[in-house]
């Protein structure tokens, strides 16, 4: 600093802090202290195994690395701001204990591939996790189809009442969404659980390491190939972030669906009381708080996986300090995406379903005037036609004010000649739903058969 501004003197202390400070990771990069001694364990025994240190040094390193682990566990480890992070933190403690012997511990390292290896070990167990709650979600969806098997719905497009559906069939819709999810995330685990250490600061090491046994001690299906690039990709962490956002995109389009299903005007299914809170004015209200925000923390994951892809964007191989920011973005997808499925997968297991409200919204709408038009078809009229017919027969319904199920074969035969008694084995609701037995389709075997297909890989795996 400078002093020969004026007012200089008085601000070097200050700005020196205030530099320190902002430069500073420790505030959020200390939650990866287990992974960052986990690492560095397994990189002291195989420097001892290498001949690089002595057996009693890895020794002495290793007993002090896990008494610091037992400090933090225990709360009783004080993180320095002036130490900057988790690893020079960490570091300093293990000098402090077991003297210079712990400087050893850096020989073949940079902190550069330190962090590398501690977000993958940390995010590593964060997907573990989040796979756990997904699978709880899949569950409790499953649970929901079998437990109203019978139970039919209005099926929706532009939400205008289309076709009657299976309440089962739209709870198995979000069965596939996050089975995708689920996929989604196993798939670019694979990508990143690779060993980046040992590609130093960014060119490899002098020393005669063994990447290869560190990554089999901490469980790794391999070693990264290019040290530049194993310092310098933050690519895994995006993937993450890009899954978390679908993942969550997922949730809030149930969320939303959850808000209009509770509201009075619906009033197809009834969240249980630890869902939802009531209004300080309105004694009445019962608001669905949790798909609510559910719905709104989206937004902040689809900010996270930005807020990546802009700081990676145009950074010059190989680390840059402005990596540093990506733990931020990184750990609040990570918060984000595992409270919001903890708290959908308990919100669904105990989501109680009004089947009589669900089946008198499912006849409204004329739901089963497509299976009029099927029928016509079927007795030789082009779908065109039969179009127009449903469509006139829809008319009259309004004017009449009836339903279609409720015309008398006279008054569906005004509109067709090829309409006969049997039409009204067509226009039920269960019939109209019964109906669609192809694969993928709504009726009650499909649906079963479906519940059964999951079931069983899930029980396969
Ligand atoms: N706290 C740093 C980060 O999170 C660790 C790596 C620092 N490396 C460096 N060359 N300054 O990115």
């Amino acid at each position: 600093m400078s002093n020969d501004k004026p007012w200089a003197g008085r601000f070097t202390q200050a700005t020196d802090k205030f530099v320190e400070e902002f430069t500073a990771s420790i505030t959020f990069d200390q939650r990866m202290y287990r992974y960052d001694i986990q690492g560095s364990i397994a990189h002291a025994r195989m420097l001892a195994r290498q001949e690089i240190i002595s057996s009693e040094d890895a020794d002495q390193i290793v007993a002090g690395l896990e008494a610091i682990l037992a400090e933090i566990e225990a709360g009783n480890f004080e993180f320095s701001v002036s130490l900057e992070d988790i690893h020079m933190n960490i570091e300093a403690r293990l000098i402090e204990r077991i003297g210079p012997v712990g400087g050893k511990l850096h020989t073949a390292r940079s902190r550069n591939d330190q962090v590398a290896l501690d977000i993958r070990l940390y995010l590593r167990d964060e997907v573990s996790s989040i796979l756990a709650y997904l699978d709880k979600l899949q569950e409790a969806l499953l649970d929901q189809a079998e437990r109203n098997l019978t139970v039919i719905m209005p099926g929706y497009t532009h939400l205008q009442t289309a076709q009657p559906v299976l309440f089962a069939h739209h709870m198995l819709a979000y069965f596939e969404m996050f089975k995708r999810d689920s996929e989604r995330m196993q798939d670019l685990r694979k990508r990143f659980n690779l060993l980046p250490l040992g590609a130093g600061a960014l060119a490899g090491t002098t020393f005669p390491i063994d990447r290869e046994w560190v990554a089999e001690q901490l469980g790794f299906d391999g070693v990264t190939r290019n040290s530049l690039d194993s310092v310098s990709d933050r690519d895994f962490a995006i993937e993450f972030c890009a899954a978390g956002s679908i993942l969550m995109m997922h949730l809030s389009r149930f969320s939303e669906e959850l808000v209009l299903w509770s509201s009075a005007d619906f009033d197809f299914i009834e969240l249980t009381d630890a869902f939802c809170t009531g209004s300080s004015i309105m004694p009445q209200k019962k608001n669905p708080d949790v798909p609510e925000l559910v719905r709104g923390k989206t937004g902040r994951t689809y900010g996270n996986l930005v807020s990546l892809l802009t700081l990676m964007k145009s950074l010059p191989l190989a680390y840059n300090k402005d990596m540093q920011e990506d733990k931020e973005p990184l750990f609040d997808t990570i918060d984000t995406v595992k409270g919001s499925l903890k708290i959908f997968a308990d919100m669904i297991a105990e989501m109680q379903v009004k089947a009589d409200t669900l089946r008198t919204a499912a006849a409204r709408g004329f739901s089963t005037a497509t299976d009029v038009a099927d029928y016509v078809v079927r007795k030789g009229l082009p779908f065109r036609q039969a179009h127009e017919v449903v469509g006139k027969t829809v008319r009259y319904c309004i004017e009449q004010n009836k339903d279609i199920p409720e015309l008398s074969l006279d008054e569906f035969r005004q509109f067709s000649p090829l309409i006969e008694a049997d039409i009204f084995d067509y226009v039920t609701l269960d019939a109209s739903v019964n109906a669609r037995t192809a694969t993928g389709g709504t009726a009650r075997v499909a649906v079963e058969r479906e519940i059964a297909r999951a079931r069983a890989e899930r029980q396969g795996r």
